[in-house]
């Protein structure tokens, strides 16, 4: 029997019709131009407000990463120093935030989606959808360094364990002087967990825990459970953007409020 012709059946062993790109080569633009898109939209607004807010949080997070005070009042401590190891530097001279850092930055660097957002960003690979870029070779992460964005996975275990710290110096920010309370401080902390909570749990490496390596659910043992999870995994996986902005602006601003308490340029306001 004979293959399919375009519109009819091709003969066995009869090549396909040849497509004439005579036409084509003169709108669509040079692979090695940096830059070249037939996009007539303002393709690069998309990165600006990425280079701006990571840049700006970057910076802002190794500042107070480094300087080692003013990372605690009252009940509150700053998340950036959860849990806080050695304050004291009986071991540890330097600041007690950097013995920690890794964890958080890890999980946030490996992110599927913020991988995505500064490789156009900060590294213009590739600039934006359908825009060119300079290298001529493409190896994606097979090859050091960016290989090790394959540990994604076990960075979320991580950043689960710290969530139980978070949420533990959340709950200790409503114990005022041994009695309930509530500040604003412990508004502030709260909000920062959830999000932080949702933006960790709508990773697509919780989804693919949850269902991803299932082929049948209904014939799998908990599949209706375990299908229920997935279901909500992925209704929360839909908006890892927002949560990745939200928790990361979140994140900021809390460190940033316990700093303003500790160093005395404001004060918290006691709801009761
Ligand atoms: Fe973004 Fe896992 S994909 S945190």
């Amino acid at each position: 029997m004979g293959a399919r012709h375009a519109g009819g059946v091709r003969e066995r062993g009869a090549r396909p019709a040849a497509i004439d790109f005579s036409e084509m080569s003169a709108s669509v633009p040079a692979r090695s131009r940096f830059g070249a898109t037939l996009r007539r939209d303002a393709w690069w607004l998309e990165i600006l407000p990425v280079i701006v807010i990571l840049g700006v949080f970057g910076i802002y997070a190794t500042a107070r990463a480094f300087e080692g005070r003013f990372f605690e009042w009252g009940p509150y401590l700053s998340p950036f120093y959860s849990p806080l190891i050695d304050p004291e530097h009986r071991r540890w001279p330097f600041s007690p935030a950097l013995l920690i850092l890794a964890g958080p930055l890890g999980f946030r660097a490996t992110c599927y989606y913020y991988r995505k957002a500064y490789y156009r960003a900060f590294f213009l690979d590739p600039p934006a959808c359908a825009v060119s870029e300079s290298r001529k070779s493409y190896r994606g992460e097979t090859a050091f360094p960016f290989v090790l964005q394959n540990f994604h996975r076990f960075f979320l275990y991580l950043a689960v364990l710290f969530l139980g710290f978070l949420w533990y110096d959340a709950i200790r920010s409503f114990r005022f002087d041994g009695h309930f309370g509530v500040g604003v401080g412990s508004l502030v902390l709260t909000v920062n967990v959830l999000l932080l909570s949702l933006y960790t749990f709508s990773c697509h490496s919780v989804r693919h825990l949850a269902g991803g390596s299932v082929d049948c659910f209904s014939c799998s043992a908990s599949g209706r459970a375990r299908h229920g999870i997935w279901r909500a995994v992925t209704s929360l996986t839909e908006r890892h953007m927002l949560l990745a902005w939200l928790s990361l602006v979140a994140v900021g601003l809390t460190d940033l409020y316990v700093r303003e308490l500790a160093c005395g340029a404001i004060r918290d306001l006691r709801l009761f």
